[in-house]
Order: structure tokens, then C-alpha cells, then sequence
């Protein structure tokens, strides 16, 4: 099977460190956390922690299309792909015109599409949600087929569903179809939780491929077990010491950027992803949330070191 498996671009997530594990862990592709249009135009350099300085593919929102345009000029020399965020439903996106906004008018995510087609020569995508109090994904799409981008990503749920009930994969599905009569490429998204999840979504689904966003939390080696699990129904579990481990490398490779004690903040989000399954796993959140210093994180987790007989 040659669909492929993404990393889905994550606000406050899919920072470098996260990008390149992802990488290390199979991920096919990774996308940047989304980055403002507004911000890039008006900034003097490429100022901002979250834009990327090695090639990557960058997710872009704003409500404006020359904004688009000029913030993707910017960034030519880091992005190896643009894509327009049209599914954030983030209420202070949203009252700007942007993300989840756009889906109102589709006409213009069309002209952004067909301008930075214009002016850029990777490939141009739109990430949408399959509408925004009701399904309306044919409304959505009209324009967009029309404006021809390499590809759509598209999360099975609507706006006011936030990222609460199930993704609809049936609509994911119909809608690539649709979209492939005129040769566009359809990622899906919504409940990559598990390697068996990602492996029905590529098999059932017409999609060329799914993007895995909350499953890759603190879990970045779901990328190598779903392709495990494609090739021969089964994969490895990492025993929960590897877990920590792993969690030690993500941290120390952060704090090589922003330091140890704003990596030991950044990463108490991550931190349940990474201890999942644990039983009193919420008692040892909290006790993380106290620590400050790496000194302090490597005596808690040597403390905890027989965690693996604590699998819930
Ligand atoms: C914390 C968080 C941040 C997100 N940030 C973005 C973002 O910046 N751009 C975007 O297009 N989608 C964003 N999403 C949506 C995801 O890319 C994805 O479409 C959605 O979470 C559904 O996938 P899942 O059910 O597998 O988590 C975000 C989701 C979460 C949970």
C-alpha cells in the first residue's frame, strides 16, 4: 500500500522537536503548527518561535488573500508545501475571519488556493472541517474543486463538534471520490488513535492518506506500529520504562532550544500522552507538573523507574 501516514499540524504541538520525532518514528510527512498570516506579513524577518527554519510543510491561516500570498513569499525558501488552515475553530481564529471562518465562504479558499498557486511552486493544500453546524461538505467543495489544489485534508467533523464525537469517515470517503475526478490527492483525519485505526482508515477509505494529530501526542511511534501493523497485524508495545525514555530524549533535545526549565513547562502537556496507560498515572502528572529542574525530573523518574509493573 503506498497511502501515506502524517503528522496533522497541531497549535502548540508540532514544534520542531516534535516534527523530527515524528520523522525518526516513520511519519511520511509532518506539517508546522499553524502559523498567522498577519504575523509573518507585518513581522521584519521570520520572526516567531514557531516558524520552522528547516524545510517543512507549513500550515498557514489568516481571512485575508493577499496577506496569504505575501506571508507564503516569506517563507519560500523553508516551505516544501503551503497549506491553508480552513477548520480552526479557535474563537479568536475565528472572529479574525480565519480558520474555521473561511468555511463560510469557500470562494475565498478558492482564491487563496489559485493565488499562492500563483506565486509558489510547491504544492498548495486546504486542511477543512465537513461544514460548521451541519454536514454541508458539497457546499464547501464546490469552489474548491474548481480551484484545483494539490490536495485536501479533511477532518470528519463539523465545527460546533469541535473534537468531540466521531470523525465521519463515510463522508471522508464520498468526498474523496469527488475529489479525485479531477485529480486531487485527499488526506483524512479524525481518531487516528491506534495502528488499527490508521490501518481501517487507509484500507476502507479511498483517501491517498490520513494525518495522525491527538494519537501522536507522547506517542510518536504510532507512525512505525500502524506501518507495522499494515504489513503483518501485529506490533510492538514499548514497555512503559522505554516510554520514559523517550520522553527524557524529547525533553532534553527541547530544552537544546528553549532551555530546561521552558522545556519541562512545554512538555507537561505532552507528558500524558507519554504515560498513558499507567495506573496513578494522574497522580504522577501532577507530580510532574511540580518539577522544574532537569535534576528534578531524572530523580522522578527514576523513582518511578518500576512503572512497568503499573500498566492499568
Ligand atoms: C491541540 C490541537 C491543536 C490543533 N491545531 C491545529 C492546527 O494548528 N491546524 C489544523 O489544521 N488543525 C489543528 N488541529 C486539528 C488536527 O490537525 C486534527 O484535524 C484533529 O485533531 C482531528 O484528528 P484527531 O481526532 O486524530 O485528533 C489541532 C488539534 C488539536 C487537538
Amino acid at each position: 500500500m503506498n497511502k501515506e501516514i502524517g503528522l496533522a499540524p497541531m497549535a502548540g504541538y508540532t514544534d520542531r522537536v516534535m516534527r523530527e520525532l515524528a520523522i525518526e518514528w516513520g511519519a511520511d510527512f509532518v506539517f508546522s503548527e499553524m502559523i498567522s498570516t498577519e504575523g509573518i506579513v507585518r513581522s521584519t524577518g521570520k520572526t516567531g518561535e514557531i516558524v520552522p527554519v528547516e524545510p517543512c510543510r507549513i500550515q498557514l491561516f489568516g481571512a485575508d488573500v493577499k496577506n496569504m500570498v505575501d506571508a507564503a513569499k516569506k517563507l519560500l525558501d523553508v516551505a516544501t508545501w503551503f497549506d491553508i488552515n480552513s477548520g480552526c475553530p479557535v474563537r479568536k481564529v475565528v472572529k479574525r475571519g480565519a480558520g474555521s471562518a473561511l468555511l463560510k465562504i469557500p470562494e475565498r479558499i478558492a482564491s487563496m488556493i489559485t493565488s499562492l498557486k500563483g506565486v509558489v511552486s510547491v504544492p498548495v493544500s486546504v486542511k477543512i472541517r465537513i461544514g460548521i453546524d451541519k454536514r454541508e461538505s458539497d457546499r464547501i467543495i464546490a469552489p474548491i474543486l474548481k480551484a484545483r489544489p494539490d490536495a485536501v485534508f479533511i477532518h470528519g467533523r463539523t465545527v460546533i463538534q469541535g473534537y468531540s464525537g466521531r470523525a465521519d469517515w463515510q463522508e471522508i470517503d464520498r468526498l474523496a471520490h469527488l475529489l479525485h475526478a479531477e485529480g486531487i490527492s485527499v488526506y483524512g483525519s479524525g481518531d487516528m488513535f491506534t495502528p488499527a485505526a490508521i490501518a481501517n482508515a487507509l484500507e476502507e477509505c479511498a483517501v491517498d492518506g490520513v494525518i495522525v494529530a491527538r494519537g501522536a501526542i507522547g506517542n510518536p511511534w504510532i507512525f512505525k506500529q500502524a506501518k507495522d501493523f499494515i504489513r503483518g497485524r501485529s506490533y510492538m508495545e514499548l514497555t512503559l520504562d522505554e516510554r520514559l525514555n523517550h520522553f527524557m530524549i524529547h525533553l532534553r533535545r527541547l530544552a537544546d532550544t528553549v532551555g530546561e526549565e521552558q522545556a519541562i513547562r512545554d512538555l507537561r502537556k505532552s507528558f500524558a500522552g507519554y504515560t498513558r496507560g499507567i495506573r496513578d498515572s494522574a497522580k504522577l502528572r501532577n507530580e510532574y507538573m511540580k518539577l522544574q529542574s532537569f535534576s528534578e525530573v531524572r530523580e522522578f523518574l527514576r523513582s518511578n523507574s518500576n512503572v512497568s509493573g503499573r500498566i492499568a
